[in-house]
């Protein structure tokens, strides 16, 4: 039997990914390889929806990749590739944003929270429209599902509605994706702001990076916002801070939420703080110590993204052609 595709893929925007990121959707990467046909993506062509630096948007390129194998993909089940090797994200993209309404586009929240602070007159375009190249991403390889975190359930909602209309038109063309969103770890807040999720935009100190050394992750954990009743339980309405701590905990050690506050109840914030610092250096330190390895051989890294990327293109090549044909065009000679 063949296995069903799937998709997925982050930006390299930064120089590491962190805890939302990993726990949010890599960890679910990593667990649903063998029962899908995966392909997972680093996406540059949205990275340049913002400003970027050219010299770090290719060192961050290779960090994500390095960042995807040492937290568990496996580059013989699944593809890994860039989004700028395979052409047909871009020419799908525009397919796709022929047939989304321009209110339809207007109301990704995304887009609203990304210019709140600067103002829409001075977005780009492409910041605008980065919805529309997520639903070509996925499209184009028929996936059945797409583990995300919950902040992306917007995006997948409209790929599937942009699916189901070119379907209707055009004739049976896409595969209607399910967005994966694992309960627990959907979203992973801030540290020191328990009700924002944890973001590249957020406060630095709130931020706990994969790439992070062993002291940096302990001091963010010990300086992590709590309260003041020095109570542990678990409410997220009233305790967000202690909460998100707690769901941390039990992310990353597998331990229920009811045996940690079992054992912490009554001992006060600085062990739990100091414990759970320590489960997160168990959990983080041989990531970060495989991506440097990784790192340290540039040619074997883009080896295994020129195998990915030829992976991708020969399903992305064979959905474009359909659609293409399914809307008009001529083929070339
Ligand atoms: P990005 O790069 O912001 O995030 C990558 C993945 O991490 C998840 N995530 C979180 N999960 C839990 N808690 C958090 N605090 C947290 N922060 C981030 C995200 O939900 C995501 O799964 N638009 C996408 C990238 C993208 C994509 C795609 C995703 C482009 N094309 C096609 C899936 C399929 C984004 O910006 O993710």
């Amino acid at each position: 039997m063949t296995k069903p595709n799937l998709l997925s893929g982050m930006q390299p925007s930064a120089g590491s990914l962190h805890l939302g990121n990993y726990l949010g959707a890599l960890v679910n990467w990593a667990s649903m390889q063998d029962a899908y046909n995966a392909f997972y993506c680093i996406v540059d062509l949205h990275a340049i929806t913002v400003p970027q630096d050219p010299a770090e948007l290719r060192a961050n390129t290779r960090r994500t990749a390095a960042q995807y194998i040492a937290a568990g993909i496996d580059t013989d089940k699944s593809a890994l590739f860039v989004q700028s090797h395979v052409p047909a994200h871009a020419q799908l993209a525009w397919v796709l944003q022929c047939i989304t309404g321009m209110g339809e586009a207007g109301r990704m929240t995304q887009f609203k929270d990304k210019t709140q602070k600067n103002g829409v007159d001075s977005a780009s375009v492409g910041l605008y429209t980065y919805p529309i190249l997520q639903a070509a991403d996925i499209l184009l390889y028929q996936p059945k599902a797409v583990p995300v975190g919950e902040d992306q359930r917007q995006h997948i909602e409209l790929t599937r509605d942009l699916a189901i209309r070119f379907n209707s038109r055009f004739g049976d063309t896409f595969v209607v994706p399910e967005a994966a969103i694992q309960k627990e770890n959907a979203k992973i807040y801030d540290l020191q702001n328990p009700t924002a999720k944890m973001s590249k935009s957020g406060d630095p100190k709130g931020l706990v990076n994969i790439m992070d050394d062993n002291a940096t992750i302990v001091k963010k954990f010990k300086s992590a916002v709590t309260d003041t009743d020095g109570e542990i339980r678990f409410d997220r309405e009233a305790k967000p801070g202690v909460s998100n701590l707690l769901s941390l905990f039990s992310a990353m050690t597998g331990r229920s939420i009811e045996d940690l506050v079992g054992q912490y109840a009554g001992g006060g914030y600085g062990a739990l703080k100091g414990d759970l610092a320590e489960a997160a250096v168990a959990a983080i330190e041989p990531i970060r110590t495989r991506a440097e390895e990784l790192l340290a051989d540039a040619a074997q890294l883009d080896a295994i993204l020129a195998d990915g990327a030829a992976r991708a293109n020969e399903v992305a090549e064979a959905t474009l052609a359909k659609v293409y044909d399914r809307v008009g065009f001529i083929a070339a000679r």
